[in-house]
């Protein structure tokens, strides 16, 4: 604000200052150009007349000088070489002698003519222009010749009051110009200065509160501009970081509860066994293979959850590495033949051969494992399990189909979030947390590619993983 205040004040007065000067100069060389010049004429026109030291006629001249002192809003004076006044136009210095500055310069500096503007006090003024009122004057002398001699001088005494005056005028026209604008440019930069810390005043406001850890506060987006622009980049990020934080929230308190449940399931079981000691020993044999099965249930989560996390602070971190998927492929399918067969089912590989891809062999491997183990899960005694892969373009293309009991369209959009679970009871008894899924698509889209469901409810689904070969090895 005082920035824009002091450069409009500034420049104002600068421009001002330099106007008037050279409003001031230029009027008062055009008065003394005029000045002069009538001085001189007049002093041509008398020289011839005075030739014979004033000895001419007195009338003539009384008539001419009293004539051209009219003409000229001023009083003609003149003297003789010693500056004693001969003639005056106002007929009252006769006989006096002047030691006007101007004179004295012509009559004894040798100069033609002079000239200079003063100020005076009332008694000069009155006695040299007649009145009192005219403190500005302005001398213009000039000398007179006859016969090739300097016979005298003449001094012009000229009225300058009047232009004084106007230049006044001028000065306090700009003055009260000044005034005005300088209190218009202080409203104006006190507006303007509102104005533009407005949306900063806010946009601080609102980051203390999200410092104290509301995260839920926005700023509002006004006016256009940068302003604007900081505006909802800010609030894309509050969003970003409050969408960030409840999925944190989520996470802790889904892990939090999924690890609650086996721990209760173990301790029910613990003191059964505590306040029963008659308790038969087979019993106490299916209790304790349950509680084995509750703590491997608890180590299949938490390795669950460190591989996420372990993920997300990873995000770019892959072992990259050139990956034989076919033989990747043949070698999970394998693995997990022996699950399959424990189940009565059938679990077949088609693998187009020798297809390769820059990615992270272990990850890639628990990408395919997942979807294997979950199509075995969720599949009865006797159902048949494919697992392919192909070339499609640029990309690798897994798919694993199932003849299981298939995923409803509701359930297929949540199937890929953390602890997300069809059928919760269902899943205890196959010890599924919930949990593969999302690793698979966290895995996936590490190596820039997509994983998809189509399933028909009782008949069947099947996943689809399309993955970037990221260059040939
Ligand atoms: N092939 C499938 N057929 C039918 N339902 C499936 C299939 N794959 C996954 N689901 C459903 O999606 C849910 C989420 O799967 P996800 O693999 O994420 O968890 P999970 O298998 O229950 O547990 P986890 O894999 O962590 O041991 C499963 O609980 C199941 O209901
Ligand atoms: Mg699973």
């Amino acid at each position: 604000m005082l920035a824009f205040f002091v450069i409009v004040a500034l420049s104002f007065a600068v421009a001002a200052m330099n106007l008037t000067g050279l409003v001031s100069d230029y009027l008062t060389e055009q008065r003394q150009k005029e000045d002069t010049q009538a001085a001189e004429q007049f002093a041509e026109t008398l020289g011839p007349l005075l030739h014979d030291h004033f000895s001419v006629n007195q009338n003539e001249l009384n008539e001419k000088l009293q004539e051209a002192g009219a003409n000229l809003d001023g009083r003609l004076l003149l003297t003789d070489p010693d500056g004693k006044v001969q003639f005056d136009s106002m007929n009252r210095l006769c006989g006096r002698r002047l030691q006007t500055e101007e004179l004295l310069r012509v009559l004894t500096g040798g100069k033609e003519s002079a000239y200079g503007m003063h100020t005076v006090d009332r008694d000069t003024a009155a006695m040299m222009s007649g009145s009192a009122e005219d403190l500005n004057i302005a001398y213009c002398a000039h000398e007179i010749t006859g016969g090739g001699k300097r016979t005298g001088a003449l001094l012009y005494v000229s009225r300058v009051q009047k232009l004084m005056d106007s230049m006044n005028t001028v000065r306090w026209q700009l003055l009260s110009m000044f005034l005005i604008i300088a209190a218009a440019s202080l409203v104006l930069a006190l507006i303007l200065s509102r104005v533009l810390s407005n949306p900063i005043t806010s946009l601080s406001k609102t980051m203390r509160k999200m410092g104290r850890g509301d995260l839920s506060v926005r700023v509002p987006v006004r006016g256009s501009g940068e302003l604007r622009e900081l505006a909802e980049n800010y609030n894309t990020m509050a969003a970003q970081l409050e969408s960030l934080d409840e999925t944190r929230n989520q996470f802790v308190s889904d892990a939090s509860h999924e690890l609650k449940t086996p721990l209760a399931t173990m301790k029910i079981m613990l003191e059964t066994m505590m306040y029963q000691p008659d308790m038969p020993p087979e019993l106490r044999q299916e209790f304790m293979n349950d509680m084995n099965h509750e703590i491997d249930r608890l180590t299949g989560i938490i390795t669950d959850l460190l591989t996420i996390t372990k993920n997300d602070n990873e995000k770019n971190r892959l072992q990259r590495e050139p990956v034989n998927m076919s033989e990747l492929t043949e070698a999970t399918v394998h693995m997990l033949i022996p699950a399959a067969e424990k189940k009565n089912q059938t679990l077949a590989a088609d693998v187009a051969p020798d297809l390769q891809m820059m990615g992270d062999r272990i990850k890639l491997n628990q990408v395919l494992y997942n979807l294997i183990d979950n199509a075995i899960k969720y599949s009865p005694e006797g159902s048949r399990t494919d697992v392919s892969l192909r070339q499609q373009g640029p990309d690798l293309v897994w798919k694993v189909r199932d003849q299981g009991i298939g995923i409803t369209k509701a359930n297929r959009e949540h199937i890929f979030d953390r602890f997300y679970r069809v059928d919760k009871a269902r899943s205890r008894e196959t010890g599924g947390t919930g949990l593969g899924l999302s690793i698979v698509k966290q895995l996936v889209s590490l190596h820039g590619g997509t994983v998809s469901v189509d399933s028909e409810p009782g008949k069947g689904s099947e996943f689809t993983v399309i993955l970037p070969r990221g260059g040939e090895a």
